[in-house]
């Protein structure tokens, strides 16, 4: 992969174009023997990089290429119905094409409000409006002439809503009809920060995306190690990549962690050439304790049930069945363990748990009731500490 930066990419960021061209090619170039033409679902732990490579690298990579990219963070708002998010940055596009608009507003002869001197009313386009998704993409399609790439970000947010998942129907619609040899394609890329959860989008047969490869996105590597390091030249010594690079990854490929114990050293004016190294060494390993402890201080919170229903969660993973009585029997197990023994396990305890569970933002809910752990590094976390063992 090259190293070479992006001139027009941002400088405060290390950039991957080597990558970035690698999966832009995959996404717009579809074999006959891929299942790819329908989306590609990248996934990485979090905060390692996702949505800055999305924005920062990948889609210039696409636009480059000659694509039109939508790209959507559905976390942006944690707050807004997914499917709002998707229709409202499919709307915001549309703005920017008159000639797209003037097509819509002939064909469906819609009044409202004027939009670059065309009559016609955005709100109008959406899931159950007069112009649907599908129909939006379409004429898109053919007044830009060009593949429409959707990035969706945080994907695994679509389906805790039913209007989310409908959306995603929606697009899988769309998808079907700008593939097929009238228009000029369209391909959805979605991430996500759990597997678990981005294969619930694509494994079951009933899901909008079913069969769309899952790979995990790469992590940042020695090149951004390198990177970091010519950037902490205001040092009183350097750093070299090799002492930092082990760090990096004990870092779990945070970036964050890297920047913050740099920072520490920045402000320390007392700080000898001589003990840059090891007072960097000592600084990540701070840093990563702070980001531990932060996780598990909400873990210290919880009551016997939810701290049982969360570990056996994060034990079972996708196998998790949360009413099950073989489950039951295992938080049960679990509450024991902890030294407790009154603790009701019935249903309605189990259901309260879930609800505080996901409340505390520790767990996730998608619409038809199927549960995943919010964040991955909480269960190698319980599993560090052998949290998540005999169950
Ligand atoms: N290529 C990069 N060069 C420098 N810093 C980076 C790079 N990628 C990410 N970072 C930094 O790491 C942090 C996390 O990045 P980002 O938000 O892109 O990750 P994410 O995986 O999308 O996180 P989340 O799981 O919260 O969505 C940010 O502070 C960002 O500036
Ligand atoms: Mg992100």
């Amino acid at each position: 992969m090259s190293t070479t930066q992006l001139h027009s990419g941002s400088p405060n960021i290390f950039h991957r174009p080597g990558l970035a061209a690698r999966i832009a090619g995959q996404v717009l170039h579809v074999s006959p023997t891929s299942a790819s033409s329908s989306g590609v679902f990248l996934a990485a732990p979090r905060r390692t990089g996702k949505t800055t490579f999305m924005r920062e690298d990948l889609a210039p990579a696409l636009s480059e290429k000659g694509a039109l990219v939508i790209y959507v963070d559905l976390w942006e708002d944690p707050k807004a119905d997914p499917s709002e998010v998707i229709v409202a940055a499919i709307r915001a596009e549309l703005s920017q094409h008159e000639s797209a608009l003037k097509r819509l507003a002939k064909s469906f002869g819609i009044g409202g409000a004027k939009i670059a001197g065309v009559e016609f009313s955005l709100d109008r386009i959406g899931l159950g409006k007069e112009v649907s998704l599908v129909q939006a993409l379409s004429v898109l399609s053919d007044t830009t002439v060009q593949m429409i790439v959707l990035i969706i970000d945080e994907a695994q947010h679509a389906i805790t809503t039913s209007a989310g998942a409908d959306a995603m129907f929606s697009l899988k619609a769309a998808r079907d009809e700008l593939n097929s040899r009238e228009h000029h394609g369209l391909r959805v890329v979605c991430t996500g920060s759990n597997r678990d959860k981005l294969a619930m989008l694509r494994n079951s047969k009933d899901q909008a995306f079913f069969g769309a490869p899952l790979v995990p996105f790469p992590s940042l590597g020695k090149e951004y190690v390198e990177w970091f390091c010519q950037h902490t030249n205001d040092l009183p010594a350097p750093l070299e990549a090799e002492v930092v690079q082990p760090l990096f990854e004990r870092a779990g490929y945070r970036p964050e962690i890297l920047g913050a114990a740099a920072d520490e050293l920045r402000f320390d004016f007392a700080l000898e050439a001589a003990d840059v190294t090891e007072r960097f060494r000592s600084a990540v390993e701070a840093q990563i304790q702070v980001a531990n402890d932060e996780t598990l201080r909400v873990v210290r919170s919880l009551t016997p049930i939810q701290f049982a229903v969360l570990r056996v969660m994060a034990a079972s993973g996708a196998a998790y069945a949360p009413f099950e009585a073989v489950t039951l029997a295992k938080y049960k197990q679990a509450i024991q363990q902890a030294g407790d023994d009154n603790v009701s396990v019935e249903v309605p305890a189990i259901q309260q748990a879930l609800i505080a569970l996901q409340e505390k933002s520790l767990i996730w809910r998608a619409s038809r009731g199927v549960y995943a752990i919010e964040d991955s590094t909480l269960t190698d976390l319980l599993k560090e500490r052998g949290l998540l063992e005999n169950f």
